[in-house]
C-alpha cells in the first residue's frame, strides 16, 4: 500500500475487536450506550438487516458484487439515528452508499427509513468503522467518506478516542480513489481546527478549498447542497453556535 501508516490490529485475534481493549493502536471511538430498540425499530431490523446489512469479516469486499452495479461508492461513518444518511441516499440514487454505526437502536431507524423509502443503494455494516476500513474496504475503492458530527469527546484526557487523528485519516485517504473526497462536518469548534489540521497534514489530501478566504473561516468549506441540515444542527444556528465542514480530496 502507499505507505499509509495501518492502524494495528486490535487484538492479535484476526482483528477481531473486544470492548475496552485499549492501547493497541486502536481507536476506541465509542462507547456502548444504552438504549432499546422501538418494536417498530425492532422489526425492521429483522426484516432488513438479513437482505441489506453487510456483516463485518475480516476480509476485503468487492463493493460492485455486494451492490451489484458499478456506481460510486460513498461511506459514512457513524450515521446515528439514521436521518441524513436515508435523505442522502434518497436524493442521489446513482451512487451506492455504505452506513457503518454500533448503535443498534440507530441502526434500527436506519432499517426503517430504508424499507419505507424503498433504498436500493443503502447498506449498513453495524460495526466498528476503524476496522472496517481497516479489514474490509481495498485501497482505492472509495468516491467519498462521510463523518458528519463525529463525537467529540470533549474533555482533554478523552480526545485520543476522536476519530479524525493521523493515522486514521491516512487509513481512509488510502481507500479514497484518486479524486475522492473525505467530508468531515462537527458542530464543536476546536475540534474543527483538529479536522483541518490533520487533513491538511495528510500528503495525500488536497483541501477542496482554495484560494483566499476569510478567518475565522479560512480552509473551510460551504455546506454542500447534498448534506442537510439536521434537526439538531437547525437549533444549534437558532442558538447562534457553529458549524463547520472539512472537505478535501485525494490527490
Ligand atoms: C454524535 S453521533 C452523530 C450521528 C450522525 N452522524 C448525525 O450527524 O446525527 C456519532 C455516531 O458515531 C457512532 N460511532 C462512533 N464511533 C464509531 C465507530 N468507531 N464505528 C461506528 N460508529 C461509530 C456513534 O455510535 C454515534 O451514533
Amino acid at each position: 500500500m502507499s505507505g499509509a501508516p495501518l492502524i494495528e490490529p486490535g487484538t492479535g485475534d484476526e482483528g477481531i475487536y473486544v470492548e475496552g481493549r485499549e492501547g493497541y493502536g486502536h481507536i476506541k471511538s465509542y462507547v456502548r450506550r444504552a438504549g432499546r430498540m422501538s418494536a417498530a425499530q425492532a422489526n425492521y431490523y429483522a426484516e432488513m438487516m438479513p437482505k441489506i446489512g453487510l456483516v463485518y469479516a475480516p476480509q476485503q469486499v468487492d463493493l460492485a458484487a455486494v451492490y451489484g452495479r458499478n456506481a460510486p461508492k460513498i461511506l459514512e461513518i457513524g450515521t446515528g439515528m439514521g436521518e441524513t444518511t436515508a435523505k442522502i441516499a434518497d436524493a442521489n440514487r446513482d451512487n451506492d452508499y455504505l452506513g457503518v454505526e454500533v448503535h443498534v437502536p440507530g441502526v434500527g431507524a436506519l432499517c426503517k427509513q430504508i424499507a419505507e423509502r424503498g433504498l436500493g443503494n443503502l447498506r449498513i455494516c453495524q460495526h466498528d468503522a476503524v476496522e472496517v476500513v481497516r479489514d474490509m474496504l481495498p485501497e482505492a475503492s472509495l468516491d467519498g467518506v462521510h463523518v458528519f458530527f463525529p463525537d467529540p469527546w470533549h474533555k482533554a484526557r478523552h480526545n485520543k478516542r476522536r476519530l479524525i487523528q493521523p493515522p486514521f485519516v491516512a487509513l481512509l485517504a488510502s481507500r479514497l480513489k484518486p479524486g475522492g473526497y473525505l467530508h468531515c462536518a462537527t458542530d464543536w469548534e476546536e475540534y474543527a481546527h483538529q479536522m483541518l489540521e490533520v487533513l491538511s497534514d495528510e500528503p495525500s489530501l488536497l483541501n477542496s478549498v482554495s484560494g483566499p478566504s476569510v478567518e475565522p473561516m479560512a480552509g473551510f468549506a460551504p455546506r454542500p447542497d447534498y448534506r442537510p441540515l439536521t434537526k439538531f444542527e437547525n437549533r444549534g444556528i437558532r442558538l447562534g453556535h457553529g458549524v463547520w465542514d472539512v472537505i478535501f480530496k485525494k490527490r
